[in-house]
């Protein structure tokens, strides 16, 4: 979305107060340099009293009131908490839990996506606000519900994905071959046969104590039924407004590194995409960074908008300190270099009452300007307000990370060989050292276009999209350079295993075959060599080969089994000019010592690289530092004092390197 100035505000709730406070939020807002508020996020049921009335003679009042007091506005449409009414007398808009249990009204985020009560009163709300405020110049953007989540699994989304499915296979020909139904008996005869993957049926908790299900292919088509399945409930109301203001752009706030809905889909549907930011006292800076990244990533590396942040402390985390001095304005600062447009807070004034009562807000309890945390956000305000050149401006990132959903989705249903594995960690395993080494990052899809990167790093890609591995060998060729890691290449996008040896569709550009993998229990570090130096292997080692050692075995094999068909399957046909990549490091513990961890591929013009295990922030760090020099990646600067985080936009304007201390005491920054 473009701005002229950095947009400056966020969620405001004066729906929740007697009005005589209008006046000093208003006051008291715009002293602090607030430029924008987001209102409506939760009023459906003060909007709608009943089935057949609406009143918006409140939000007329806070949309004037906004208007003539010069702040911008998004408009949120309301929908994320159904009113209490609507649930009594259509309980078809109330929630199933994955057991079974009926929800009744309560709480928020509380809709079924596929209830037809809900696809009817949620767009015919979202399109009377259109009607309604269409002609307010300062209407910026609209917010469609809110932090969209979770998961139904009532008779109306099973008959719903019923449909989505008989859409996907066509036959049940088709659905059988793809989930693998002769397993265990489960053969379907009649869609109406099937049934949600839930704790009635496939999902069961595993001894380690994760939710598990038994049909991984028939779990990860309802994990995408069911992101689509609300996408369509987005995109419902999006229309309805769309249809009275096309120009005006719509939005829905994400949030942080959320497995439930793929956001890579949802934001084709997004005029510009949002986030809610809100890292625990622990988060991990680098993935606080990468967090940021990702989002500026499913919005095409365009400005993305801070939707929320917190200004002092939150009330839903297990501890909650108040932000120390500076931290605020550190974090919001952090936002902007990695791509933010706009710095929005939760909320402009703490609520009185319920859940949020306890989260910090620019105007406190208190209810007055001039305390600590609000004159940090007046000085926050006051300093955005120079910096307006940056606006627009891109991430000149010559590396990339590739975060896909559901090869999230996979490794986390994956039974074996460990529960350990984590694919959210491992990609910040990476990412922590393109950050450490002060070099920036892009976070893309498998849709990605690869060939403005000198490198592409996707960790751990289990599950291979359809065309991704063809489009890495192409970019290899070419001359990029190409790393990933254990446990890539084993299933295809049906979660059906790749025959023939893994890395499955990789094998050519890595070079190499891995034969097995050795699950290591917490409790056991193995180390591998590289370099002369030694480092731990943790969670899973692969046991790779060089790739001839895998032509060699189908060689051997067609001489013991004869000239079968089975043998001339694709699976078992390796070019001849595939060669062996180069083993860089070897493990140096157990039945594997000496086995190669780490290889090497020189393919066409390009590099690829396969490491067989997770290891140390140390590990990550030598790699990436050793990959991007031999791709000619330079960091933005050295020498920079621990804590630091270096990031950088660029525009015809100018270059602009941020410097981001996350200690609590001041350091001495020398630029190189
Ligand atoms: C989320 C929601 C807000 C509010 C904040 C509190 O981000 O979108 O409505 O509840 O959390 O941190
Ligand atoms: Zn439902």
């Amino acid at each position: 979305m473009k701005t002229r100035h950095f947009l400056y505000g966020g969620d405001y709730n004066p729906e929740q107060w007697p009005e005589e406070v209008w006046e000093a939020d208003m006051k008291l807002l715009k002293a602090a340099h607030i430029n924008e508020l987001t209102i409506n996020v939760f009023s459906w049921a003060s909007l709608q009293p009943s089935e057949d009335t609406y009143d918006f003679s409140k939000l007329d009042r806070i949309m004037d009131m906004a208007r003539d007091n010069g702040f911008s506005v998004m408009l949120a449409t309301s929908t994320a908490a159904t009113p209490p009414w609507m649930a009594k007398r259509h309980p078809d808009i109330l929630r199933t839990d994955g057991d079974g249990m009926k929800r009744k009204y309560g709480a928020r985020h509380n809709f079924c996506p596929s209830s037809p009560t809900m696809r009817k009163y949620a767009p015919l709300l979202a399109g009377k606000l259109a009607e309604r405020y269409k002609n307010y110049d300062n209407l910026i953007a609209w917010h469609v519900g809110n932090e969209y989540g979770g998961m139904c699994c009532c008779d109306n989304c099973q008959k719903k994905f019923r449909q989505w499915l008989k859409k996907k296979y066509g036959t049940l020909d088709n659905l059988n071959r793809a989930w693998n139904t002769a397993f265990w008996s489960h053969t379907y005869y009649d869609w109406d046969e099937i049934v949600i993957p839930d704790k009635r049926s496939e999902n069961f908790m595993s001894e380690g104590g994760k939710p598990i299900t038994q049909v991984q292919d028939t779990y990860l088509d309802y994990e995408r039924f069911n992101s689509d399945n609300m996408l369509e409930e987005y995109i419902l109301e999006r229309d309805a407004i769309k249809a009275v203001t096309p120009d005006i752009p719509v939005t829905t706030n994400f949030m942080w590194f959320f497995e439930g809905l793929d956001y890579n889909k949802w934001s084709k549907y997004m005029d510009f995409v949002s986030w809610d930011c809100y890292p625990h006292y622990d988060t991990d800076p680098a993935e606080l960074a990468m967090a940021h990244d990702l989002i500026r990533g499913v919005g095409g590396q365009k400005p993305f908008v801070l939707m929320e942040s917190c200004p002092s402390s939150t009330n839903w985390q297990h501890i909650n300190p108040a932000k120390r001095p500076g931290e605020l304005t550190m974090q919001s600062l952090e936002a902007v270099a990695h791509g933010a447009d706009a710095v929005q807070f939760f909320q402009m004034r703490r609520a009185r009452g319920a859940a949020e009562s306890m989260h910090g807000a620019v105007i406190e309890h208190v209810g007055l300007g001039g305390t600590r945390v609000y004159n940090e956000v007046r000085a926050l305000g006051e300093k955005l307000e120079g910096m307006d050149d940056i606006l627009g401006s891109t991430v000149p990132a010559e590396c990339a990370i590739v975060f896909d959903w559901e090869n999230w989705w996979a490794i986390d249903v994956i039974q074996g060989p460990t529960e350990l594995v984590d694919y959210k960690a491992e990609c910040i395993n990476y990412y922590r050292a393109f950050y450490d080494l002060h070099i920036p990052v892009d976070v893309i899809s498998t849709e990605t276009d690869l060939s403005k990167y000198r490198v592409v790093v996707a960790p751990f890609m289990l599950m291979v999209q359809d065309g991704f591995a063809e489009k890495v060998s192409d970019y290899v060729k070419n001359g990029g350079t190409f790393v990933t890691s254990y446990m890539t290449g084993l299933v295809d996008k049906d979660y059906l295993f790749y025959q023939g040896g893994y890395p499955g569709p990789f094998r050519e550009t890595l070079g190499i075959w891995v034969e097995e993998q050795n699950a290591l229990p917490p409790e056991k570090t193995d180390h591998f060599t590289w370099n002369g130096k030694e480092y731990e292997a943790h969670i899973v080692c692969d046991l790779i080969h060089p790739l001839s050692d895998l032509k060699r075995l189908i060689e051997d094999n067609k001489k013991a089994l004869g000239d079968i068909d089975y043998l001339k399957d694709k699976a078992y046909h390796i070019s001849d000019d595939a060669c062996d990549a180069e083993v860089q490091g070897t493990y140096a513990d157990d039945f594997y010592k000496g086995v190669t961890v780490l290889s090497e591929n020189h393919y066409g013009n390009g590099h690829s690289w396969y490491v067989g295990t997770s290891s140390t922030p140390e590990f990550y760090r030598d790699l990436i530092s050793a990959v991007a020099d031999e791709s000619g990646v330079k960091p933005l600067a050295s020498n920079v004092p621990d804590g630091v985080e270096v990031a950088v936009r660029k525009n015809e304007k100018g270059t602009f390197v941020f410097y981001i201390n996350h200690k609590d005491f001041g350091v001495d920054i020398k630029r190189i």
